[in-house]
């Protein structure tokens, strides 16, 4: 299994790339922009990642991304993501980015997005990895503060393919944002929402009546609402999961209580994704690796996973197709060498 799930080509649709922050590029950035951080060494970074629920987590995660302050640490911390990539056979990734974590610290737009798209360039050119960027606005702040983001976005709209919305689901539910929401279909971006991570099916159900999104990021609390389980399984909405960060967060105590084999069975659209790597001890392999560690699942349900994120991505249906023949042979060329 182990060897299958390395070799099997995969598709990542729910990566925060402040989240694939390493402690050893942290202390490397924090010294080359002589910025103080509250640890020693990264061994002590790594100690203090223990979370008991979103929130601990968002309050380290907003003070690692300090370190970023020049165009050329996008583009390295981007770039050292690629590289995993490439070590787990992702072929194609669609990555958010947190303009206001960046902005509000007098960053420029645009040093955020040059260094991000500048490693994704060179990553489709070298590595062969395709990719997309979707901004997303923090649901802490307020409704105002997303349109300013927006704005700052429109100049680099030939780069960013959507709109998503994250940070504390508590307190701050989607209909929130409907209106800037609005705003960015109007503008022609494609819509996603963090929903049913924490907070209630509700807030899944608001999203997709609300925001207009093409996906639910998490959404593993729909299994709370029967008939919006239902509305899910016929729209073939997906649900982007996050295996590795639900049990770090507490969603799920453990692996096993995980309901993704279920959903899977019940006919949804899910995927498996890594959210936040560096903080949540494991990138794509590590999370289909720990789901087939715990729960009961085939090969053919480990393909499904990387079909439904190909039908679930941002891309042309010839591009589509392209990656679907790839895990279609890696399939058949697995299954020839067994028998
Ligand atoms: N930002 C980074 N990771 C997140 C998560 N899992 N939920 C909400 N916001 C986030
Ligand atoms: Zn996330």
């Amino acid at each position: 299994m182990n060897i299958f799930i390395k070799g099997l080509p995969k598709v990542e649709l729910h990566l925060h790339i402040e989240g694939s922050l390493e402690p050893e590029l942290m202390f490397e950035l924090a010294k080359r922009n002589q910025i103080s951080i509250p640890f020693t060494s990264p061994q002590e970074v790594k100690a203090a990642y223990q979370f008991n629920n979103l929130q601990s987590f968002l309050d380290i995660y907003y003070q690692g991304a300090n370190v970023l302050i020049h165009e050329q640490d996008f583009y390295d911390l981007t770039w050292a993501y690629l590289l995993r990539c490439q070590q787990d056979n992702v072929i194609h990734t669609e990555i958010f980015f947190d303009p206001q974590t960046h902005t509000a610290r007098g960053i420029a737009f645009e040093t955020v997005i040059n260094g991000i798209d500048k490693a994704l360039k060179q990553g489709k050119q070298e590595l062969g990895i395709s990719s997309q960027i979707i901004m997303c606005f923090l649901r802490h702040l307020d409704q105002d503060s997303a349109f300013e983001t927006l704005q700052h976005a429109l100049p680099f709209k030939d780069k960013i393919i959507g709109v998503g919305l994250d940070s504390s689901e508590d307190g701050h539910p989607p209909e929130k944002f409907t209106e800037v929401f609005q705003s960015a279909i109007e503008h022609g971006f494609l819509t996603v929402a963090h929903a049913g991570e924490e907070g209630p099916a509700e807030n899944i159900h608001n999203a997709m009546k609300l925001l207009g999104i093409s996906r639910v990021d998490h959404g593993v609390r729909c299994v709370e609402d029967p008939k919006l389980v239902q509305q899910l399984i016929d729209d073939r909405t997906p649900l982007t999961v996050c295996p590795l960060s639900n049990t770090k967060l507490k969603v799920f105590e453990e692996m096993k209580d995980h309901n993704i084999v279920q959903l899977l069975r019940q006919g949804l659209c899910v995927t498996i994704n890594s959210d936040d790597p560096a903080y949540f001890g494991g990138y794509m392999t590590d999370n289909f690796m720990a789901v087939a560690e715990a729960l009961p699942i085939t090969q053919e349900e480990l393909v499904k996973l990387s079909l439904n994120a190909i039908e679930a991505s941002f891309i042309s249906d010839n591009e589509k197709q392209k990656l679907t023949d790839k895990v279609m042979e890696f399939n058949q060329e697995i299954s020839t060498a067994s028998n």
